[in-house]
């Protein structure tokens, strides 16, 4: 029997949460069945916030350009995007002179202030970091700190590093919360340390800021990055908030229109004289839904108040836990001790299924095709840390796991049905058949019907959908 969680018994708080766009969504199996979609795997996008849906809508007979037109509609527009900002700044708990600029995503944000350092700034990652958070800063110096065992201990090395660090600017990469392992980081620490080694700090938000309250002013960052699509407005916005002065005196992340106060000709080439902030790094014709989608997202998300999300979504997790912890051959991924706060993130291996060694991606696909459950399969662009994290007995499939990521639309049926499927799945293996190709695995046959959104854009709509075999 699984323990009752007071905190989501028979999902009490769910009166209390922000509804989202699909909850009520059906999805075919391969036998035929339709059932509700349990869509585990928030922590790669969130769906739609239905007021976010809603207001979009709102926004949009009023479409025009943003910072371009005399008409009124553009004015319209523009105001709804240069109000964004100040909805995503409170968000985040930014001070009124911190820029807001608006990008794709965290990965975006955190390039382009990878291309802001001044020269010869010295990057400390720790090896544990999603790929945007480690990867985003070709052409500085580099500090690779390993995955440390425990909050203490990533504050031992990050001071470590940065006592032997040559001198000069220096910029700390911090995790919010672990896009693999849920854990959150201890963040106002790390920032203590980094300053008290003249170092700057930017936070990879992208898995907190849905999950849990972030105060960059309060916790000391200078910067931060997250993602629209990860905190339920999915309408391909992200944002970089804070300090100006590096990004000030910055050559723009891309050339091109609206980052440019003057071209002219000198001796044949241009001469550019370059806007300002925030202007200068948001060339081309901005996404104004996107941003105005994160704004609405920002208010909804402060509106239900984190007391309530995190209740949901850790009992949730903890019901998801402890069922793991029933099934035999499942190791639980985690960097600290098992009581470390986190978030709904859940990553796991399956060592054998039916008495044969299991292929992570087939559990992933049987999981999908006989129970209607959404889980996220592989190395969750960030290979190191699931390399190392991946426990004795599941080394026969090296960097490979499974990961279950909880949101508002989760409810206690799907991580009930999710632990029953592995249950069974992990007993007897699977019960339809599949093929390996090399987009990866397929059931054989598989009969589930298209929805008809697929057809719209002149597609035909035929033939099963294939497992795409994406980066890991
Ligand atoms: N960064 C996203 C994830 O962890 C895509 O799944």
């Amino acid at each position: 029997m699984l323990t009752e969680h007071p905190a989501t018994g028979p999902d009490r708080l769910h009166g209390r949460l922000p509804q989202v766009v699909g909850a009520g969504l059906t999805v075919p199996l391969v036998t035929g069945r339709q059932v509700p979609y349990a869509n585990l795997d928030h922590a790669a996008s969130t769906p739609c916030l239905a007021e976010v849906g809603r207001e979009v809508a709102r926004l949009l007979p009023w479409y025009a350009s943003v910072h371009r037109g005399a008409g009124f509609a553009s004015q319209v527009t523009t105001r709804a995007y240069e109000q964004a900002r100040d909805a995503v700044r409170r968000f985040v708990g930014a001070g009124p002179d911190a820029a807001v600029l608006f990008t794709r995503n965290t990965t975006d944000a955190l390039n382009l202030l990878g291309r802001a350092l001044p020269p010869r700034t010295t990057v400390f990652r720790f090896a544990s970091d999603h790929h945007a958070a480690l990867l985003a800063w070709r052409g500085s110096a580099l500090r690779r700190l390993g995955v440390p065992s425990g909050p203490g201990h990533a504050a031992e090395l990050l001071a470590g590093a940065l006592a032997d660090a040559p001198p000069g600017p220096r910029l700390v990469v911090l995790t919010g919360a672990s896009n693999v392992t849920g854990e959150l980081w201890p963040v106002a620490e790390l920032t203590e340390v980094a300053a008290a080694h003249g170092a700057r700090t930017v936070l990879d938000a992208a898995q907190l800021a849905a999950h849990g309250p972030l105060d960059t002013t309060a916790c000391g960052v200078d910067w931060v990055a997250l993602s629209g699509h990860k905190m339920y407005a999915p309408f391909g916005a992200g944002a970089l908030v804070g300090a100006a002065d590096w990004l000030a005196g910055a050559e723009p992340y891309l050339g091109g229109g609206g980052a440019t106060a003057q071209v002219t000709e000198d001796e044949g080439r241009e001469s550019v004289v370059w806007s300002g902030l925030p202007h200068r790094h948001e060339a081309g014709s901005p996404n104004v839904l996107g941003a105005h989608a994160m704004a609405v997202a920002c208010q909804a998300l402060s509106a239900v108040g984190w007391e309530t999300v995190t209740a949901h979504e850790r009992g949730l997790a903890a019901r998801l836990r402890e069922g793991l912890a029933r099934i035999p051959g499942v190791c639980r991924l985690g960097m600290w001790d098992a009581a470390a706060p986190s978030v709904g993130v859940v990553s796991f291996g399956v060592a054998h299924w039916g008495g044969r060694p299991a292929d992570q991606r087939l559990v992933a696909t049987a999981l999908s095709a006989e129970y209607g459950i959404g889980v996220r399969d592989g190395a969750f662009c960030a290979h190191q840390a699931v390399r190392a994290l991946l426990c004795r007995d599941h080394r026969h499939q090296p960097g490979r796991a499974l990961r279950t990521s909880i949101g508002l639309g989760t409810t206690t049926e799907h991580i009930d049905r999710l632990l029953a499927a592995l249950t069974e799945l992990v007993a007897d293996g699977p019960r339809w058949t599949y093929r390996e190709t090399p987009d990866g695995w397929s059931p054989v046959p598989d009969p589930r019907p298209l929805p008809d959104v697929l057809t719209h854009h002149g597609a035909t709509g035929d033939g099963p959908l294939r497992r795409e075999e994406w980066p890991s």
